[in-house]
């Protein structure tokens, strides 16, 4: 009987401003657009269904968790801003039962105070801060490997 190979379906979801990576203060978040990262990615992901969503919108970024919050395998979510604002986004996360993995690509810890405060990371799989776009390929990694 052949084997079926059931792909991993995986979303990246960016928050507010991530669109503008690239061009977005380079000293902190680097030159590289997201588009032309996640291109790589799945390059380099062939086995995995990865699906990619930003926006700079709140509702929307709840919305998105609620559609694919119950049937997807993992969700890395950089929430921008948002995750130091948002209760809404903390209460999605708790309500949906797809795993999510916080990442930042700058080390939040080393800048401004009010980023300190993460609402999401309670309800978290995980974390990856500081290690640049390198933290979303990590956590597609940690995907495959839990
Ligand atoms: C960020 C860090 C946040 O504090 C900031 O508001 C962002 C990006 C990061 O990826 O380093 O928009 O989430």
């Amino acid at each position: 009987m052949p084997m079926v190979k059931i792909r991993m379906k995986i979303a990246i979801i960016n928050g507010p401003n991530l669109n503008l990576l690239g061009k977005r203060e380079p000293e902190i978040y680097g030159t590289q657009s997201f588009t032309a990262y996640f291109e790589k990615l799945k390059e380099k992901f062939q086995d995995v269904e990865l699906h990619y969503f930003q926006s700079n919108h709140e509702g929307q970024l709840l919305d998105y968790l609620h559609d694919i919050g119950f049937h997807f395998d993992g969700i890395i979510l950089n929430a921008g801003a948002y995750t130091h604002t948002s209760i809404a986004i903390a209460d999605a996360i708790a309500a949906i039962s797809t795993p999510v993995i916080e990442v930042h690509i700058s080390n939040v810890y080393n800048r401004e105070d009010f980023r300190h405060k993460s609402f999401l990371s309670r309800n978290c799989k995980g974390l990856i801060v500081g290690l640049g776009l390198l933290g979303y390929e990590l956590g597609i990694q940690a995907f495959l490997e839990s």
